[in-house]
């Protein structure tokens, strides 16, 4: 396959980076100083492209790519890719589910203990030696409040798992209800009325951007929580920042941002608020089985034209 020209438009780990460079022509789109020279150089010979989950790929870059035959996403989400039009050019795309299933999942877990039971400030309080000074803090019990998932996908059931493990009850919305003993609530804003933490694990792009918004912050209350692990587009951050600062809401776990890695400096302020840098499934075993993932679904279209890992929409 070394003669096969591959683009790559995302910073790649060393264990998916050489194993491509081993096998395809990669030219790093990701790091080029000059893109438009590049594309001019070799954009008629790209027949595969490889991103990450967050990677925006606008409909005009893969119009200089007339060649281009699947896209090979680095991630379970695939929001960036303009799947329309690649429908109608007959490009492929894949991604990598399943396999970062536990991890995004122990994330969300993570987010509602830290919130719920103020670990990030417990940790703090023991070293800045306040523990000799006065009591630590009481917290909120977790077994017995209700966690209301948006989106019961891979990740929203293992998130459901989880927390029913903990004690918690699980309630979900989504397109329709699902053959599952949680209870479904048809609307956003009545399920974030009813629960204690609102957990965001659909996906992302247009077709859910700022669902999670003013309203639906105002339903969830002062008691509650909002987690997300999804995507930031899902959450209208402005209006998330609005909430937490004047008490709509009580505080909220994030992993995602509209604008990673930048965060809102008023979030940045605020201790009622725990911040993770996206790192989902930032672990070494499953960022691996990611790579192997992602390469193996440019290997399979260009040796076997079958088993590729495709997009739900183009299955
Ligand atoms: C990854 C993610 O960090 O899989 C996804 O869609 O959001 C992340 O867990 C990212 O995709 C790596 O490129």
């Amino acid at each position: 396959m070394n003669d096969i020209d591959i683009l790559v438009t995302a910073a790649l780990p060393p264990f998916l980076k050489h194993p491509l460079e081993a096998d395809y022509r990669c030219h790093d789109y990701a790091s080029s100083s000059d893109r438009d020279a590049l594309l001019a150089r070799v954009g008629q010979r790209i027949r595969g492209l490889v991103q990450g989950g967050g990677t925006v790929t606008p409909p005009a870059l893969l119009d200089r790519l007339p060649a281009l035959e699947i896209i090979s996403v680095f991630g379970v989400g695939y929001d960036g890719v303009p799947i329309g039009y690649c429908r109608e050019r007959d490009i492929k795309v894949t991604h990598t589910p399943d396999v970062l299933t536990d991890d995004v999942a122990d994330v969300a877990v993570a987010l509602i203990l830290m919130t719920g039971r103020g670990f990030v400030r417990a940790n703090r309080f023991v070293r800045d030696g306040e523990w000799v000074r006065r009591s630590p803090e009481l917290t909120t019990k977790l077994a017995g409040k209700w966690v209301g998932i948006l989106g019961l996908g891979r990740i929203g059931k293992a998130i459901a798992r989880r927390v029913e493990a903990m004690g918690m009850h699980v309630a979900y919305t989504g397109r329709k209800p699902q053959d599952v003993a949680y209870r479904y609530v048809p609307d956003l804003v009545s399920l974030a009325a009813e629960v204690d933490f609102l957990v965001v694990a659909c996906p992302g792009g247009p077709a859910t951007r700022h669902l999670v918004d003013a309203r639906v912050l105002a339903a969830l209350g002062s008691d509650g929580t909002l987690v997300n692990i999804a995507r930031g587009s899902i959450v209208d951050e402005a209006a998330l920042v609005r909430a937490l600062a004047d008490g709509t809401i009580r505080s909220a776990g994030l992993d995602v941002f509209e604008n990673e890695p930048h965060v809102p400096d008023a979030l940045l302020a605020m201790d009622h608020v725990t911040l993770l840098p996206h790192v989902g499934s930032a672990t070494h075993e499953t960022r691996k089985a990611m790579a192997d993932l992602c390469k193996q679904n440019l290997d399979r279209w260009f040796t076997e034209r079958a088993g590729l890992t495709l997009v739900p929409e183009l299955q």
